[in-house]
């Protein structure tokens, strides 16, 4: 007779787990098994690199050699995670005898424990047993992940604390605590948000969002998100940026999980980093979400590494909204022009003339490859390819337009055949 598994969510942080293989397997369940805390000791005569990256890294024990009895000396978890039925079965028997539940890779009926299906949502783990179908299990996984990414937005995950990177500030207990998240939304192309970005912005309340942000990410807002359209906020660049800070702030303090949506990076030219201290300021707690930044992504949306072995072992991200004579500018063109390497230059065309010129007075090559890039990862991206000298005037005779990238070095022609 066959009866129901009993679910449970185990806690092994401090707690020793073996694992009986270093395979495909064990490579796949060892993650999950330090990401609880296990003190994982890992059983095999040979590991994948992956295993053996963690043993480096000095996150679990590995005894290289085969399974004997022992090895399960003060366990509470077994996984075996290998081929040979007997030897697994070997392993699986001297569990038993202790009273150690094990999980088997080869024989699920066998096995006194199963592994789910696992979808986590912050402090949310979803677990999926699908009677002995793993398959099952999954598809079941898929769906339960897909609506609590997509639709989803209980108030029991929007309004929890988040113990991701770069959180800050804190409110009083008891208060309905509101709070930001600066998110990179990516270059434009709406698959290239993270998915934590993703997730947060199905949570917010508030969204606050640049003008570079991709369309298609604000049309699947709910409806009652209130969407303010910062590119919109009208007075002079400095006062504007006062005047989010201040949206952000207030709104937070009403209660509400905001989330202030930027193109790419936050912190590359986005002034993610006044917005936090803005928050901090006002004891609004702050998670930082990075994102997929147009530096590296509109070049390589292009067919351009920005770096590539033999040919460039640095690159630099500069912004030309400066001229290079500009009194307030705070970029060294001079020393810029001096390295090998690949110059990005974000925010550029206006004054390209002026920076190309000033990089070939200082000894940059004019005969240098280069390249702009507008509206990367876009279905209207266009790419013009040049050389430093001739850049300026190709993209005035091209037309190209904001936003858009220029990228300088022999990186530019590293992947043509
Ligand atoms: C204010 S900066 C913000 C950069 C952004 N935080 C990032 O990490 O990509 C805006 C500049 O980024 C570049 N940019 C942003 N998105 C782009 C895209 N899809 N294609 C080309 N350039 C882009 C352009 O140089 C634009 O003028």
């Amino acid at each position: 007779m066959t009866s129901n598994p009993y679910p449970l969510g185990l806690r092994l942080h401090g707690r020793r787990v073996v694992v009986v293989g270093g395979g495909a397997v064990a490579t796949r369940r060892v993650p999950a098994l330090l990401d609880a805390g296990a003190d994982v000791l890992l059983v095999a005569p040979e590991l994948t690199p992956a295993l053996r990256a963690r043993v480096d890294a000095g996150r679990l024990h590995w005894v290289p050699r085969r399974f004997v009895p022992e090895d399960l000396d003060g366990a509470w978890l077994v996984h075996v995670a290998i081929d040979d039925p007997m030897a697994a079965a070997s392993v699986s028997a001297v569990a038993a005898e202790r009273r150690i539940f094990c999980v088997r890779a080869d024989d699920r009926t066998a096995a006194t424990a199963w592994t789910p299906a696992v979808t986590r949502h912050g402090p949310v783990t979803v677990a999926v047993l699908g009677g002995g179908d793993p398959r099952r299990a999954m598809t079941v996984r898929d769906a339960i992940r897909d609506l609590l990414a997509v639709r989803l937005a209980p108030d029991g995950i929007a309004g929890r604390p988040d113990a991701s990177t770069g959180t800050t500030g804190g409110r009083q207990a008891g208060r309905q605590a509101g709070r930001v998240a600066l998110v990179g939304a990516g270059p434009g192309d709406p698959e290239l948000i993270t998915v934590k970005g993703w997730r947060l912005l199905t949570e917010a309340d508030v969204v606050v969002a640049d003008r570079l942000v991709p369309g298609l990410l604000l049309d699947e807002l709910r409806p009652d998100v209130e969407l303010v359209d910062a590119s919109k906020i009208p007075y002079g660049p400095s006062r504007a940026q006062e005047e989010i800070n201040q949206i952000l702030v207030d709104r937070a303090l009403a209660g509400a999980f905001v989330v202030r949506l930027k193109g790419g990076d936050p912190y590359v030219f986005g002034r993610g980093g006044e917005e936090l201290l803005a928050c901090a300021a006002a004891g609004v707690p702050v998670t930082v979400v990075p994102g997929v930044t147009s530096s590296i992504a509109a070049p390589a949306a292009a067919g351009i590494p920005v770096t590539h072995r033999g040919v460039a072992h640095e690159f630099t991200v500069v912004s030309g909204h400066l001229a290079p004579d500009a009194p307030a500018s705070l970029v060294r063109w001079d020393a810029l022009a001096g390295l090998h390497g690949t110059l990005v230059i974000l925010m550029g065309l206006k004054n390209l003339a002026a920076i190309t010129a000033t990089l070939i007075a200082h000894g940059r090559s004019p005969q240098t490859p280069a390249a702009v890039v507008q509206e990367a990862t876009t279905g209207t991206q266009r790419v013009l390819r040049s050389t430093l000298g001739e850049v300026a005037a190709d993209l005035r005779a091209a037309d190209l337009r904001p936003p858009a990238v220029v990228v300088v070095g022999d990186v530019v022609g590293a992947l043509d055949g």
